[in-house]
């Protein structure tokens, strides 16, 4: 079997254990102190985001919107992608006064997107969800999807996981900081001139302090990366 399919029958046993998991906090969560957790969690996560009054947001694996709201209430508009019907459904009933929210039940590696249509790609545990090439293959596609100067938004579960509830058969993939920002440094895409590529330059990365205090967990990470124009014979020094 090719890799291509094999990463695609995962995300498919990703997708039917994730049908398994209520429509609440807890379940998003995956942890039963999410009643303690959950609004720090959000309010701590949206205050490490850039200004995005007025953007155009794309939000992948976005649940039951515990951010959707939040995100929508400030962008001119969002997309919330996620591949379970009916975290989806939840989150649009939450998110039934606001109009500026497009929703799409699919596979995030299936989304087709117009190029520079996105300010700011917003992600909070997705990318733990694939492996190194298909994170590889959808980190060069939010190369195209974002306007330049653009930033993608990531929090992830590094070296162990976060909660006490598991997804029983699917992989999540616990990284190493260093392992992420390896394959941030590893993706470039051509511009119209063959001097200049588009890659990531992380400006920001911190661990949720949330997780530090309640869960003694320093290992829930957030970054921050920016789409820039550089020289395609630049070294990267990150
Ligand atoms: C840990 S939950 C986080 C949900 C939300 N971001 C939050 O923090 O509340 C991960 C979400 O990603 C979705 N997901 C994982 N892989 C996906 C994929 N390839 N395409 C679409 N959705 C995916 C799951 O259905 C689930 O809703």
């Amino acid at each position: 079997m090719d890799t291509l399919q094999s990463a695609s029958d995962d995300r498919a046993l990703l997708q039917s254990e994730w049908q398994f998991q209520d429509a609440s906090p807890q379940g998003m969560m995956l942890n039963t102190l999410s009643n303690e957790l959950s609004d720090g969690d959000v309010s701590e996560i949206i205050s490490y985001l850039p200004e995005i009054e007025g953007l155009e947001v794309l939000e992948l694996g976005a649940g039951i919107g515990r951010f959707t709201t939040h995100l929508a209430q400030k962008a001119r508009h969002v997309t919330a992608v996620d591949f379970v019907d009916k975290f989806i459904k939840k989150n649009q009933k939450s998110n039934s006064c606001l109009d500026n929210i497009d929703y799409v039940v699919d596979d995030v590696m299936n989304l087709k997107m117009s190029p520079n249509s996105a300010d700011l790609i917003f992600t909070n545990w997705f990318f733990m969800y694939l492996d190194n090439e298909s994170t590889r293959c959808l980190l060069a596609k939010l190369l195209y999807w974002l306007s330049l100067n653009g930033h993608v938004f990531l929090r992830e579960s590094c070296v162990h996981g976060s909660g006490n509830i598991s997804l029983r058969k699917a992989t999540t993939y616990y990284r190493e900081p260093n392992d992420y920002e390896a394959l941030f440094n590893s993706v470039t895409v051509p511009t119209e001139d063959k001097q200049a590529v588009y890659g990531f330059n992380v400006i920001a990365s911190r661990p949720v302090e949330i997780y530090r205090k309640v869960m003694n967990n320093s290992n829930q990470i957030t970054w921050l990366l920016q789409k820039v124009r550089r020289d395609a014979s630049s070294t990267l020094e990150h």
